[in-house]
């Protein structure tokens, strides 16, 4: 066996260049090129960073080419509806599983942290009707930064830890006023007698002063909770993803020594996005716009032709070559809900029908694409009677808290740097 180093030449003059080896607990090792411009004058060239490690984590391993998501060490399939979504938030924050007491007293505080200011509900006065949730959550949270001015010291750890799990407890409380200001009904405050995700779902749903039930849109409905169970799963499953696009604009933002919701509203702007946490909106539009399984050849056909810009949305993944644990974890959740929530079938044939379709089509076989996360949550979503424009916002709900760990991270890092890439400049 050879030196744990790697050799580079420039065949233009025969230099060359050793850099070391970098080994991770698990996962592909790492060329530590960090002097590399210093010693050669050359920058590397990785458009979308599809080669580069942009940091050392101990938070989330996945191995795409086997199918598999770990927090802390701990297997997605171990924790999606073994354990509460709050102590999965525990899990990725402190590092392991709280014991029972720390998870009511985690519960608690979370429950009381869930308020916001009385300031920050009147900033949705100023929004249009019918502005898009994931546009007034982002400007809310980004507002947030001016509640808490706080300059953060590392040494100060109880700050810290507060900043932390404040946000994680008020993002389901924004994210609820964010929706109910795009329909134009009153703000429902939290119920501290609620748990987390049943409170999200009475905020969503709750209708002020009337006994009256199913007036629509979801409100007033009775929260079951097998509903209650299916979201919490659902938060876990989104709860952190490594360094994926909103985590790394995160982490780049929080490299500015940005404030830490500042950055978390980054990480929102960058979710919205189709490519990412958009995709789950998009793929209820287009289950609809296919409408009937005797369509789905055509959609294939037009997503496989490389002069249409049609792309299947729910399919295909950067790290996941093969099938998304995450995608696996809903499909089950999907089938055994079916009847008791009386999910949408014709949805649902559609969907089954697409997917069938795409994995027995080399197009997608040879590319390795296969539904993601955002293919199933929607269908379970809509059952869950949330409305298209909250299921990116759900995203964000259950993400929050592996953003805030990933920032926190990054504090932590004597390495970090600040983000900065470089260019191969084309122009004049
Ligand atoms: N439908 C049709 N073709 C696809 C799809 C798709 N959904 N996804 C990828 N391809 C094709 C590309 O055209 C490309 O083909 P080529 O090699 O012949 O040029 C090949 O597969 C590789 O695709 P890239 O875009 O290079 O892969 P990348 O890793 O950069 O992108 C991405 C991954 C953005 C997720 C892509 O698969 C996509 O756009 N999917 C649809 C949107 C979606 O579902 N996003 C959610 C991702 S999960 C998440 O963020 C939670």
């Amino acid at each position: 066996m050879g030196k744990n180093t790697f050799t580079l030449t420039d065949n233009r003059d025969g230099k060359s260049y050793e850099y070391d080896i970098m080994s991770g607990t698990r996962g592909p090792d790492v060329l530590d090129i960090r002097s590399f411009y210093k010693d050669s004058g050359m920058f590397t060239y990785d458009p979308g960073y599809t080669s580069t490690a942009s940091c050392d984590s101990k938070i989330t391993f996945i191995d795409g080419e086997n199918s598999e998501l770990r927090y802390r060490g701990i297997d997605i399939a171990d924790l999606a509806g073994k354990h509460s979504y709050l102590d999965v938030c525990y899990l990725l924050m402190i590092g392991r599983l709280p014991t029972k007491e720390e998870s009511n007293g985690f519960d608690l505080e979370i429950r009381h942290r869930s308020f916001v200011h009385e300031g920050l509900i009147r900033i949705f006065d100023a929004f249009p009707n019918h502005a898009h949730p994931m546009a007034t959550l982002g400007s809310a949270v980004m507002a947030l930064s001016t509640f808490y001015k706080e300059h953060l010291t590392l040494e100060d750890e109880d700050q810290f830890k507060e900043m932390r799990r404040r946000i994680v407890a008020k993002i389901p409380t924004i994210a609820a006023m964010a929706y109910r200001n795009s329909i134009g009904v009153p703000m429902i405050y939290p119920d501290v007698d609620r748990y987390f995700t049943e409170n999200f779902l009475y905020m969503m749903r709750a209708y002020p002063g009337g006994k009256m039930k199913n007036i629509g849109n979801g409100l007033n409905e009775e929260i079951k909770q097998v509903e209650v169970d299916a979201l919490d799963a659902i938060f876990t499953l989104h709860a952190d993803h490594e360094q994926n696009a909103s985590t790394t604009t995160v982490r780049a933002v929080g490299s500015t020594e940005a404030h830490p919701y500042v950055s978390i509203a980054s990480g929102i702007a960058a979710l919205w996005g189709s490519a990412h946490g958009g995709a789950n909106e998009k793929v209820m539009d287009q289950l609809k716009l296919i409408g009937d399984i005797k369509n789905v050849p055509t959609y294939i056909a037009k997503a496989k032709d490389k002069h249409d810009p049609f792309r299947l949305m729910g399919f295909g993944h950067r790290v996941y070559k093969n099938r998304d644990p995450r995608a696996e974890a809903l499909k089950g959740l999907q089938d055994k809900l079916r009847e008791e929530l009386n999910l949408d079938s014709k949805l649902l044939d559609v969907a089954a029908a697409v997917e069938e379709a795409a994995l027995s089509d080399d197009y997608f076989k040879d590319r390795g694409l296969y539904p993601n996360i955002d293919f199933y949550s929607g269908v379970i979503l809509t059952a869950l009677k949330i409305p298209v424009e909250m299921f990116t916002p759900i995203f964000v709900i259950g993400r929050t808290v592996g953003w805030i760990t990933q920032w926190s991270e990054l504090k932590q890092d004597p390495s970090a740097k600040i983000a900065r890439p470089r260019q191969l400049y084309t122009g004049k």
